[in-house]
């Protein structure tokens, strides 16, 4: 990689002022390092939100993706697409389902699952079919599946919702027992193993296998969204194994492909005919890139070994930041699995994004108040106590400060 550009970062004057961005434009990385156009260095401890999984210029991702840019980039699924085919197949052999329809996002993952959802339902005489959803849930941004997001925030502004959501609390099998008595027409449980914009919540492996069993007893879809915890980011390929089940219906996207746009809905045999021809589609979805970019991803974790890596990767940066946080007062709780790291505080701490950044490090804050950390799985130990390194004392320092 040639030397930085010096360019300044600029204003975006003609791009819809959606984000809160930092004022950095980034320029080029390498492993879990970023540079800006000005030339600053930053250790990534947000891997694009869960998306860069190899890091940035992964010699053995780079000259794949070139070839298959050369060969080809997009067909349309009117054709066959082999590597659709191998993808889907990979994924299913690390995952125990049975077959895989591609699209391009998280959001239109859990598009397809809601679609499989309420078909799947109807095909057995519900006519209005219901979806239990949970508190706190983050599942997208389109009309649907912010519906299904437990996020009033995320909402306001955009009703009405779509209707057939239940929403129950996490963790509390009572809840949703109580509402599989009193309501007939659910089809399905969709939540995410670990909850990931809602604030690093986990699901309990327990309760995860109670679900298991009630979805047997009831005939309902188990949907298990792992876009942001799935492949291999926990330190199993996807979060929910670690309870030991098999889900019906799972969602990925993010990590996936490695930074290339993708989303996959991946299902076992009690969906895996509920849609059919005609009954959903995508322009881009499958395309040759992001399916080359998906088979490589797995095939370089599988490699290099990268899912066991995140867990001890994991134990390292965790173990680090509780050392460093050891008594400090206003630290809450750490939380999460494997490179899937939230350390709650007791008050808002959004400044930390920036100071983290002015330090030269990339981190996260989400739910106001929970610090996230999601770095490549090729971070190394060495790199992992750097982050800590980083961002122990910016957390101190944050905590002795007068609250505003
Ligand atoms: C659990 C979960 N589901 C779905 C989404 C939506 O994915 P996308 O932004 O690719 O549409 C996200 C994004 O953060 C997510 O964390």
């Amino acid at each position: 990689m040639n030397a930085p550009e010096t360019l300044p970062s600029r204003p975006m004057p003609h791009v819809m002022n959606t984000y809160g961005r930092l004022p950095i434009a980034l320029s080029h990385g390498q492993g879990c390092w970023l540079w800006d156009t000005q030339g600053r260095r930053y250790l990534d401890g947000l891997g694009g939100i869960a998306v860069n999984t190899l890091g940035h210029g992964h010699p053995k991702l780079v000259p794949a993706l070139q070839e298959q840019v050369a060969r080809l980039i997009h067909c349309s699924n009117y054709y066959e697409v082999p590597l659709q085919e191998q993808l889907a197949a990979k994924l299913c052999q690390i995952s125990g389902l049975t077959s895989a329809f591609f699209c391009n996002s998280g959001l239109e993952a859990n598009e397809a699952a809601l679609k499989i959802a309420r078909k799947f339902g109807h095909d057995k005489g519900i006519e209005r079919p219901e979806i239990m959803v949970y508190e706190k849930a983050f599942h997208g941004r389109s009309i649907a599946t912010l519906s299904a997001t437990g996020n009033p925030k995320v909402q306001k502004g955009f009703e009405p919702l779509v209707e057939g959501f239940v929403r129950v609390p996490l963790n509390d099998i009572a809840a949703i027992e109580a509402e599989a008595r009193r309501n007939p027409n659910v089809v399905a449980v969709f939540l995410e193993v670990i909850q990931g914009e809602g604030g690093i919540n986990q699901t309990r492996a327990d309760y995860l296998r109670q679900l298991r069993q009630l979805c047997d007893a009831k005939d309902w879809l188990l949907m298990l969204d792992e876009v942001q915890c799935g492949i291999g980011r926990t330190g199993k390929w996807f979060a929910h194994q670690w309870a030991g089940i098999v889900p019906d219906v799972m969602p990925l996207a993010k990590g996936l492909g490695s930074g290339v746009p993708i989303g996959a809905v991946v299902v076992g045999p009690r969906a895996a005919d509920v849609l059919g021809p005609g009954n959903h589609g995508t322009t881009f979805g499958g395309n040759p890139l992001a399916m080359r970019a998906g088979v490589e991803t797995l095939r370089i974790m599988e490699e290099d070994s990268l899912v066991a890596h995140a867990a001890a990767v994991g134990e390292v940066l965790r173990g680090a930041l509780q050392q460093g946080l050891a008594g400090v007062a206003g630290v809450l709780e750490f939380r999460g699995q494997g490179l899937m790291i939230g350390i709650s505080l007791d008050r808002p701490c959004g400044v930390l994004l920036t100071r983290a950044a002015e330090a030269g490090l990339m981190i996260s804050v989400t739910a106001d108040s929970v610090v996230r950390l999601l770095p490549p799985l090729i971070l190394t130990a060495d790199e992992a106590r750097q982050i800590a390194q980083i961002l122990v004392p910016l957390i101190k320092t944050f905590l002795a400060e007068p609250r505003p």
